[in-house]
């Protein structure tokens, strides 16, 4: 059975231990990494990737060393100084979700400026993680949710009704998240969307994840079975494979 894949989310985990093997800075780890968000990017959409979506600092990550953080920030801002030109000519919308308002004025207006440059491209849809939180997300959604109703009370909010304000609206839940560097947790990443969504877990540390490797887990995806509450059976007999649960009035999820 074919399995539809548009959109990919990405941990990209181990660059301190990638360095540390080579005796090298933590933050040469984090150059590199930076330097294979490009190469991803690019393999993504040559393999066909409508939406990629890239944890690239947590909402916890300020509790790293001040240097440590302080070049992730240089990084980021590096990134979009050199990438964002390219990424115009290539059809590559850059979307930046989480909470920026933590960031360097600089930074931030770099950000609103390479969202509104890429806006209407469609190629690619990439969306940056960056001081992002899943909890985060889904208590700004039900605040913002309530903003917008002030009449309504919670017993009116539904699931979709929560998803229109999370960080992510507008973008498909991920089907296949990937994290690299050989641990098995989400981190906190989007904890919302990822429900339904099928796990790959590879020890290869983020600087080493090429795009082999993304063959590899999307080739892993596509012998996932996926069935959404239902049984095989149901499954093999339906001709609504792959749509999200919430979707399909006729079946509850249990
Ligand atoms: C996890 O590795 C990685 C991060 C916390 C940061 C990810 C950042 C980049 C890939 C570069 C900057 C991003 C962009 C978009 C330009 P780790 O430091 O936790 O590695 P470890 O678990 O081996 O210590």
């Amino acid at each position: 059975m074919s399995q539809p894949l548009q959109h990919i989310a990405i941990i990209m985990d181990g660059n301190g231990r990638w360095a540390k093997k080579r005796l090298l800075p933590r933050t040469v780890g984090h150059v590199r990494g930076a330097a294979n968000v490009r190469h991803i990017v690019k393999a993504a959409s040559e393999q066909g990737v409508k939406y990629l979506t890239l944890f690239a600092f947590s909402s916890e990550n300020w509790r790293r060393p001040p240097e440590e953080v302080s070049a992730l920030m240089g990084l980021f801002l590096q990134y979009l100084e050199s990438e964002v030109a390219e990424m115009k000519a290539a059809g590559i919308r850059l979307r930046v979700i989480g909470d920026r308002s933590a960031f360097a004025p600089l930074l931030q207006s770099r950000i609103d400026q390479a969202e509104q440059d890429t806006a209407h491209n469609d190629r690619l849809h990439l969306t940056i993680a960056a001081n992002y939180g899943g909890q985060w997300d889904i208590l700004n959604a039900a605040r913002a949710w309530q903003m917008a109703h002030p009449e309504k009370t919670l017993q009116d909010m539904d699931e979709q009704a929560l998803a229109a304000h999370l960080s992510t609206a507008g973008l498909p839940d991920p089907e296949l998240l990937v994290r690299t560097g050989g641990e098995s947790r989400i981190s906190n990443f989007l904890l919302w969307q990822t429900a339904y969504t099928e796990l790959f877990f590879t020890d290869l540390h983020w600087p080493d994840f090429n795009g082999a490797a993304l063959q590899q887990a999307i080739a892993s995806y596509g012998q996932r079975v996926r069935r959404f509450g239902q049984t095989d059976e149901q499954v093999m007999n339906s001709h609504t494979t792959n749509k999200h649960p919430t979707a399909q009035p006729t079946f509850k999820i249990s």
